[in-house]
């Protein structure tokens, strides 16, 4: 069936009335004559597709030859049509396109309305929830593989050797042990992300949270001669948050410094006041966590809160990282209405700083 839009004008398609409606909406629209001419454009047409597209023919403003399919089976008398496009400019951007007819009035001649959708966002979601699935389809699979293989060989030609029965068993207990991690981080990831939206209860003495999580690392430090420094304000400081959500966002970071920092370095903690939290303002406090590492290069900084992003896959992997750790206190402290930052020098080391507000606020910050 063939669907009329109607609307009226003095002569042209182009008349204030028609204008004003087209200006309002935000999506972008352009109205063609039935030589396919561009009589008007909205000023989101204009901003996608050039100032100057008014009087231009359709095919020089967008050169896509399904878009002209589209426009000349509508002029043609046809079914309205509705088409998925990408555009390239700095980045790809798609549109789901419709185009539908205008029936000839007293005052205009036919042509067709072409209305753009921008489904750029909605794309980039499925495709991250997309790529999300395949990475841990993939991340499990990789221990399980090797769970599998270890089976076969110790049923096989490692039954009756003790030493090398030994050495796969350790394999197999660490390779299961990952596995339970990436589930157990896969399972911390839905349970904030699910929360996100919802205010933590509670109230949480920072410094004794972050010495209670220190205390729980020490000893893992200490193998490699790496110390743990705290510091903090000799009052104890108070934030409102869930007591968990926290510790995991500090194991996480100070877990991290330990682990991708040399031996016999130091890892300084540093909890303070802060008059107003940089770009989201107010009043809170920042618990900075630095280390002596390499540094990571600055192409990765603003990646690395990403759900499985690492800087060096084959490093993380041999720490037994999951590559989910910063994706989880990205969250946590978006719930908690805070900030984190990362500063990082080449040689030098790198610095997360996870800022609180003092007080519960509403706004979700982007
Ligand atoms: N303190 C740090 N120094 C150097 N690199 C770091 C540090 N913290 C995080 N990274 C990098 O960020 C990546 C992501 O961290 P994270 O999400 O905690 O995953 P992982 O399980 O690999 O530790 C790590 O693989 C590492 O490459
Ligand atoms: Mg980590």
């Amino acid at each position: 069936m063939t669907q009329h839009v109607l609307l009226k004008g003095r002569d042209k398609m182009d008349t204030p009335a028609t204008t004003a409606v087209l200006d309002a909406l935000l999506d972008p629209v352009l109205l063609l004559d039935s030589n396919k001419s561009i009589v008007a454009a909205n000023p989101s047409a204009r901003d996608l597709l050039g100032n100057q597209i008014k009087g231009r023919s359709l095919a020089l403003a967008i050169r896509d030859p399904e878009v002209l399919d589209a426009v000349n089976e509508v002029l043609g008398g046809g079914d309205q049509q509705q088409i998925g496009i990408s555009l390239m400019g700095p980045f790809r951007r798609n549109f789901d396109i419709q185009v539908a007819s205008l029936a000839k009035t007293a005052e205009s001649s036919a042509g067709a309305i072409l209305i753009m959708h921008d489904m750029t966002a909605t794309r980039n979601a499925e495709q991250m929830r997309a790529d999300f699935v395949a990475n841990v389809s993939h991340e499990l699979r990789s221990p399980l593989s090797s769970l599998v293989g270890f089976i076969e060989t110790l049923r096989g030609a490692a039954r009756d050797d003790e030493a090398a029965r030994d050495r796969f068993l350790d394999i197999m207990d660490s390779e299961s042990k990952r596995m339970a991690r990436l589930i157990d981080d896969l399972l911390s990831l839905s349970k904030v992300e699910a929360n996100e939206h919802i205010l933590p209860e509670g109230k949480v003495n920072i410094g004794e949270l972050i010495a209670d999580v220190s205390n729980t690392l020490f000893a893992r430090a200490a193998e490699r001669q790496i110390k743990i420094d705290l510091s903090t304000t000799s009052s104890p400081l108070f934030v409102p948050g869930d007591r968990d959500e926290l510790t995991e966002v500090f194991h996480n970071l100070i877990d991290n410094a330990v682990k991708y920092c040399p031996d016999q370095t130091l890892v300084r903690i540093g909890i303070e006041e802060v008059a107003r939290i940089p770009q989201i303002g107010g009043a809170g406090i920042v618990i900075s966590v630095a280390d002596e590492g390499d540094g990571i290069p600055a192409e990765h900084l603003p990646r690395l809160t990403e759900r499985f992003y690492r800087v060096d896959k084959g490093r993380s992997r041999k720490m037994g990282g999951t590559g989910l750790g910063l994706a989880i206190v990205k969250h946590i402290v978006n719930r908690h209405r805070g900030r984190l930052s990362v500063d990082s020098t080449i040689g030098a080391g790198t610095v997360f700083r996870v800022y609180l507000p003092n007080e519960k606020t509403d706004a979700i910050n982007p």
